[in-house]
């Protein structure tokens, strides 16, 4: 039953009952972008903008709807050997050999089994903070240390940081381009991470974004039997989320390593077929890929000329400044039937965007447009570099919320009298603290709420 019937057929209950196990049910199974974004909210409503999963609007190409419409006679069957029809059409296009790649339907779970892998309570899991978080979980059931490393000042991952963080590290993440920020890692920086990474550990490059930028796809460090598994997926730009193919490329050896986990069963064939053809089609990545490009160049327009700002993509998302506790955002979007998210635990206030169609980008633009111009955004900043020592009292009345861009930080809670800092800490320690502690606060300001009144910083 899809959400839209759940809703339509009065069983809404039932199936937010459904919903709720599942959430409880959640730490035990395989994280993927559909149970992560579906952990945020339950049902759309008929109009909705769904914006919010790094979806593709578009679905698949017609030549795979053809496909997929070809092959339904044949349900009945198993037909292995569509597998093969299908690695022998990639391989060849990417010049691999055969037993290089396993296919998967999705890669989610070759992600997954990855991690089981190649992690365990002695050898570490590293990745960037914010990151695509499915590895996180799946560091749950291996029992590894998940070592979260900041991105760099470009939103690159920062490998020098990840192999300080590291040297236990059984298995280094790297999710280029980025999901959530849509930034790009280098391939140097890949190559660097496989020559000063502890012996016996392994790269994971997820390449699921990839078709949507200009980056170096890493498949000539797997041609180059390097320690590195890639991951690609035909959920992206091949617009195939609900149909499923994925890969995980990589030497015979690796590959042999996530073969305990799974990766046996039947893959579906309609998802077999639809991939063969979106191969088979010679423009269709770059058609995508231009015509997303435009649609989220436009959008960064827009955001630019409201002055709103974001982090500047090479992907179908990007993470977007809300200046305020970003969840607020996402509940009045709801509210608007506009769906977006989700956050990030370490930037609080920004929030994960999905470059829609043209259309759904101006749903969401309005939608937002009319959600943030309630609030006010006042700066602080004093000029100069940010002061090391307590300035003085600001006035915050108790129990404003208050929101802040520094570091990435948001400051809200009861008894914001003193907004000071040094260095950024979580919201709850924020909250938690006492109005006489020193506390974190710097540049630009959003507060929102009733009355507000505030001294300098001295
Ligand atoms: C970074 C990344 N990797 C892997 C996946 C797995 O997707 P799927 O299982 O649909 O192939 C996703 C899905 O959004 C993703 O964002």
């Amino acid at each position: 039953m899809s959400k839209f019937e759940a809703l339509a057929n009065g069983s809404r209950r039932a199936f937010l009952q459904l919903s709720a196990a599942a959430t409880a049910a959640m730490a035990f199974r395989i994280a993927t972008e559909a149970s992560l974004a579906a952990e945020e909210r339950n049902v759309f409503h008929p109009g909705a903008v769904v914006i919010d999963a790094n979806e593709n609007p578009l679905g698949p190409c017609d030549a795979a709807r053809k496909a997929v419409v070809d092959m339904a006679p044949q349900g009945g069957r198993y037909s292995y050997w569509l597998k093969e029809e299908f690695v022998k059409t990639f391989t060849q296009m990417e010049g691999l050999k055969p037993d290089y790649v396993r296919v998967f339907p999705g890669s989610s779970e070759p992600l997954h089994f990855s991690v089981l892998a190649f992690t365990s309570p002695a050898k570490s899991y590293v990745t960037a903070d914010p990151g695509y978080e499915a590895g996180m979980r799946a560091a749950q059931f291996s029992g590894a240390r998940v070592a979260k490393t900041p991105l760099t000042k470009t939103y690159a991952h920062d490998v020098k940081a990840m192999l300080a963080a590291g040297p236990d590290a059984g298995l280094f993440y790297v999710c280029t381009p980025n999901n959530p920020t849509g930034t790009m890692t280098s391939h140097s920086d890949i190559e660097r991470l496989l020559a000063e990474k502890p012996k016996g550990s392994v790269v994971l490059v997820d390449e699921a974004y990839i078709h949507f930028s200009d980056g170096i796809s890493a498949l000539d460090l797997v041609k180059a039997d390097r320690d590195v598994i890639v991951l690609r997926t035909f959920s992206k730009i091949y617009g195939m989320a609900g149909l499923r193919c994925g890969m995980a490329i990589a030497r015979p050896d690796l590959l042999a390593k996530l073969e305990p986990y799974g990766g046996w069963g039947a893959m579906p064939i309609t998802g077999l077929a639809a991939a063969t053809a979106s191969l088979k089609h010679e423009h269709l990545v770059s058609e995508r890929k231009q015509l997303n490009a435009a649609i989220r160049q436009k959008t960064f327009d827009w955001l630019d000329r409201q002055g709103y700002s974001y982090v500047p993509s090479e992907s179908n998302c990007f993470m977007l400044d809300t200046k305020r506790p970003a969840k607020e955002v996402i509940d009045a979007m709801t509210a608007r039937n506009v769906y977006i998210g989700r956050i990030w635990p370490v930037w609080p206030s920004y929030t994960r965007i999905t470059v829609g169609t043209q259309g759904e980008m101006e749903a969401f633009q309005s939608a937002f447009q009319a959600v943030m111009k309630n609030a006010k955004t006042v700066s602080y900043a004093p000029a100069g570099p940010i002061p090391t020592a307590n300035p003085g009292p600001w006035f915050l009345p108790n129990r404003q919320r208050v929101a802040h861009k520094q570091a990435n930080t948001v400051c809200r809670g009861a008894a914001l009298r003193r907004p000071y800092l040094a260095t950024p800490f979580p919201m709850e320690r924020f909250c938690a603290a006492s109005e006489s502690t020193p506390q974190a606060c710097a540049s630009d300001v959003t507060v929102f709420g009733d009355s507000f009144a505030t001294g300098p910083w001295n």
